[in-house]
């Protein structure tokens, strides 16, 4: 066996070091070195029982191969169902990942459950918290009478000890990852080694025996699951739950998965019941959205990889002040006063007389220019008094020509748009034909004038119909 070797590990990005030092070179954090054992790595071969050093020769095979369609376990939560691709699958590892607090042991007890009362046999390891806090929660879920089998452990050895001690089950939960410890590594829970090491043990448990294990995973401020990226990587799928804890929706998203499509979100409410499935998740997005309110605009932005759904709000009201206000909640400052000489200079939108209020719904704060022509759309649409379709989202850059530009990843807004319930995209048209079908009728505009010049005959005509809010459109005339 080689000699032990004390390495430092960063516990942001997994890069070892010889030394310790203050800061990663790889990744530039501060303070993430932490010593591990480096033949702790050893565990990951598995015991090398009578393991000769000459290497045994594999069949090779063809890629023409008929394959049996996956062998799937499905929950009966469509919300989830629809993320994993129809169900998990048997045999493979699942990383489901999510702020504390945010719902993953409960939505993993209401699967647990679910699943047990379908007749599969699951279990459900708490790592975290006592057999009693298990159970009452089960209680307040009302699942408390499904077999579900449970236990409070974190040894890895033990763990699979009596995972095999009894029949093969069809699904077990471990929560958390951090707090497994294998005593085959010399680490401490939660560090880098011994998360790698315990999730390879029990990666490797679900491809022996046919079980479906899914690993919970703690995120850390920045967003990334703790003991780094290596278990995303190790792993057949990784959900995350997100949502603002100060907001009861929740979303599980899927962002890597080897079976299945990665686009898809289920969405939750968190209940005093535990959660539901949101059919129509538009609803609690933009629930308490006026939806004939002039000047709010959907913008379909994207989080990182992940598209997501803002309303924006402008109010713009004539002013008494020698210099007009100008107040952005969410949003840069310095973009809306471009977006501001963008209207004024290229298409004749006056906004001088007007304070400007913008905010982004639900504190949610953007960074992405894309969001310019919602922007655009929602200061126009108040200072006309003009409400726009409800079922209408924006997204596009503007230029300081007043072109439009095309945003990155636009099919992938363009399709959750779709899911949750609109109809019509605003935006520059789109790169390539074949991308058309994303289920959204397109309403591309080259130029803000000629969106302008749109926005302001439909303000026209909402006022000679009546439906102008009360309030008198100010004449725009869109430059040429
Ligand atoms: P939990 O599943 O423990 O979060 P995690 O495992 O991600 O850390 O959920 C914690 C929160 O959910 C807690 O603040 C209480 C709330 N909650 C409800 O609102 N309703 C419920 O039925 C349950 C079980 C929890
Ligand atoms: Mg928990």
């Amino acid at each position: 066996m080689a000699k032990r070797r004390a390495s430092f590990v960063c516990q942001n990005c997994g890069t070892t070091h010889s030394k310790w030092t203050g800061r990663c070179d790889a990744c530039g954090a501060w303070n993430s070195l932490v010593e591990e054992s480096a033949s702790g790595g050893g565990a990951l071969g598995g015991p090398s029982k009578g393991a000769s050093i000459q290497g045994r020769a594999v069949t090779l095979s063809s890629l023409d191969h008929v394959e049996k369609p996956l062998p799937r376990l499905a929950t009966g939560i469509a919300e989830l169902d629809r993320v994993t691709g129809g169900g998990f699958v048997r045999g493979s590892a699942l990383l489901v990942g999510g702020d504390p607090g945010i719902g993953k042991s409960t939505l993993l007890m209401q699967v647990a459950a679910g699943l047990a009362g379908r007749s599969a046999r699951v279990v459900y390891i708490s790592g975290e918290e006592a057999l009693g806090q298990v159970r009452l929660r089960a209680e307040r879920l009302g699942v408390s009478q499904r077999p579900v089998h449970i236990a409070s452990e974190t040894n890895l050895e033990d763990i699979l000890a009596t995972l095999d001690a009894g029949d093969v089950p069809d699904l077990v939960v471990l929560d958390s990852i951090q707090t497994l410890w294998s005593s085959s590594v010399d680490s401490a829970p939660g560090t880098v080694t011994q998360v790698r090491s315990c999730a390879q043990q029990m990666i490797r448990y679900a491809k022996r025996t046919g079980a479906c294990v899914i690993l919970v995973g703690h995120v850390t401020k920045d967003g990334q699951i703790a003991g780094p990226r290596v278990v995303e990587h190790m792993v057949d799928a990784v959900l995350y739950f997100e949502g603002d804890r100060t907001h009861h929706f929740r979303i599980l998203r899927g962002v890597k998965n080897r079976f299945g499509a990665t686009d898809e979100i289920g969405v939750f409410e968190m209940t005093g019941g535990g959660l539901q499935e949101v059919g129509n998740p538009s609803e609690l997005f933009l629930g308490d959205r006026l939806v004939e309110t002039p000047g709010s605009v959907v913008f379909a932005g994207l989080e990182g990889t992940r598209p997501i759904l803002v309303e924006i709000q402008a109010l713009v009201a004539p002013s008494a002040l020698g210099t007009p206000r100008r107040a952005v909640v969410g949003w840069d400052s310095n973009r809306l006063a471009m977006v501001l000489a963008v209207l004024e200079a290229r298409c004749g939108v006056r906004f001088s007389g007007h304070d400007v209020y913008l905010a982004v719904a639900g504190g949610l704060r953007l960074t992405e220019p894309a969001a310019d022509l919602a922007v655009a759309g929602a200061l126009v649409a108040s200072l006309t008094g003009l409400s726009l379709p409800a079922s209408q989202v924006y997204f596009g850059e503007i230029g300081l020509s007043g072109a439009i530009r095309s945003a990155p990843q636009a099919v992938l807004r363009m399709k959750e748009a779709a899911r949750l319930g609109f109809e019509e995209a605003v935006t520059a048209p789109l790169a390539k034909e074949r991308d058309a079908n994303t289920g959204l009728r397109l309403n591309a505009h080259t130029r803000l004038e000629s969106l302008v010049a749109d926005l302001a005959a439909s303000a026209a005509a909402q006022k000679t119909q009546g439906a102008g809010a009360g309030r008198d459109a100010v004449p725009l005339q869109a430059a040429q």
